[in-house]
């Protein structure tokens, strides 16, 4: 099976947990599986609230109702995809730079339902570089403390956020105690948020393979 359609199948395993309600819907390329097949279910659903620009366009062109978190209130069910995921379920997430709302959204629901194919699985998170979303001015300031703490910061040139910010990627981290790390580089004046969600870990990890689909997880 190739990595699209194991995409595919970790989306479509996910429509499982979609009962009724609002759903918090992620960003990237397995996300936008997920939301094709949550079309399929939409008349059950009161709509979504969206974590990205990308999937809110996506969602109103299936006719899914978007909606403002402010009004949604706590939501049921979260569910978004992660560049690199470990075994006690924390995630580097940010890839496609909507770190900062896919941490919101999460933070704001009961269970975040994380979809990843098996190339995500990873024993130590780091060798995926770690997105950091900071406030524009303080790109240079927030670098030279991400290299002090051992990272090699590389910015995102060209990419600016839903939020009007900036991406640094950081490489060279071999990111032992994921907590800790991110407490460290949230307590980075300038910083907005940083790609590593430990403190609020995934709670059920779905894991797309050749042979089928499995669950970490309660
Ligand atoms: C976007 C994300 C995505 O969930 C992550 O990048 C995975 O993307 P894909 O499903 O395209 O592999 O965190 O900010």
């Amino acid at each position: 099976m190739n990595q699209d359609s194991k995409k595919a199948a970790v989306a479509e395993a996910a429509i499982g947990y979609v009962s009724e309600g609002i759903i918090g819907v992620g960003t990237g390329s397995t996300v936008n599986h997920f939301i094709e097949a949550l079309s399929s279910v939409k008349a059950r659903i009161d709509g979504a609230v969206s974590s990205s620009e990308a999937s809110t366009e996506r969602l109103k062109a299936l006719g899914i109702p978007v909606l403002d978190l402010n009004q949604a209130g706590p939501l049921d069910i979260y569910v978004d995809g992660a560049d690199e995921a470990n075994e006690h379920l924390h995630l580097i997430k940010g890839g496609g730079g909507a770190l900062t709302r896919e941490k919101i959204i999460a933070a704001a629901s009961e269970k975040f339902v994380c979809i990843v194919d098996d190339t995500k699985l990873v024993d130590v998170l780091g060798a995926f570089p770690l997105p950091v979303e900071v406030i524009p001015m303080a790109r240079s300031y927030v670098a030279r403390q991400l290299t002090a703490l051992g990272g090699r910061p590389v910015w995102r040139e060209d990419f600016v956020t839903d939020n009007g910010n900036l991406i640094l990627d950081v490489h060279n981290f071999q990111i032992v105690d994921p907590p800790s790390l991110e407490s460290r580089i949230n307590d980075i004046v300038g910083v907005v948020a940083v790609g590593i969600f430990a403190r609020r870990p995934a709670d059920v990890l779905l894991i797309a393979g050749d042979e089928g689909v499995r669950k970490m997880g309660p």
